[in-house]
């Protein structure tokens, strides 16, 4: 927590970043008490970095290149994270795996965000994968961190259709639509301590 009160958000970006402009926006229109402490990302050229410095967020590119071993470089995230002040760490499109060095530093204090109904199809290409094996719903789910490929405890998950003439594309597009809604509720809920961890449940309220 911050002086003021505010839960001070630690955001990992690998990509375009609407969904860091989503919690900013909400952040922005007073509806969330938090407050974006630092953008890191693993590219340079990562959009998302480019609309952190226009809301004035510390920006910092962190590449991969010249650590030795990921554990290395998760120590240097956790260094900046914790000199930045961060409670929550957001993963927002991060494309990096990672280590129990950051997870246990923050443990149960490491949101993500995953564009498929979890457990269905972790990892990679998720929008792909539910195409591919043709489910009629797909969705988004945020949830905690563990040392799993995308399998912590569960916070919300959204729902949307897969339609007949879908692409990855449009699949993508709806399921985003949702995760701009979900992800700002997550942190929400997460800022008024209303989030309990109770072995593979999250018990909200
Ligand atoms: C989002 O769809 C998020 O669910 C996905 O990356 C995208 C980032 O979009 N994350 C993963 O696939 C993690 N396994 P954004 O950069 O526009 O927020």
């Amino acid at each position: 927590m911050s002086d003021n009160g505010l839960v001070n958000l630690g955001v990992l970006v690998s990509g375009n970043g609407t969904n860091l402009q989503a919690i900013i926006d909400r952040i922005e229109a007073g509806a969330l008490s938090a407050r974006v402490a630092c953008v890191i990302s693993n590219k340079g050229d990562a959009r998302a970095l480019q609309r952190a410095e226009k809301h004035g967020i510390p920006a910092i590119h962190l590449p991969y290149k010249g650590f030795d071993g990921r554990e290395a470089y998760d120590a240097e995230l956790v260094r900046i994270l914790k000199d930045h002040g961060v409670e929550l760490v957001v993963l927002a499109g991060f494309m990096r795996i990672l280590t129990p060095v950051i997870i246990n530093a923050f443990s149960n204090r490491i949101m993500n965000i995953h564009p498929a109904l979890l457990p269905a199809f972790p990892g990679l290409d998720a929008q792909k994968q539910a195409l591919d094996y043709g489910v009629k719903v797909s969705g988004c789910t945020v949830h905690f961190v563990d040392a799993g490929c995308d399998t912590g405890p569960i916070i919300i998950q959204a729902v949307v259709p897969v339609l007949e003439d879908d692409t990855e594309d449009t699949l993508s597009q709806r399921i985003h639509k949702e995760e701009h809604r979900i992800y700002p509720e997550a942190i929400r809920l997460y800022s008024e301590g209303k989030l309990k961890v109770a072995g593979r449940r999250v018990v909200v309220g």
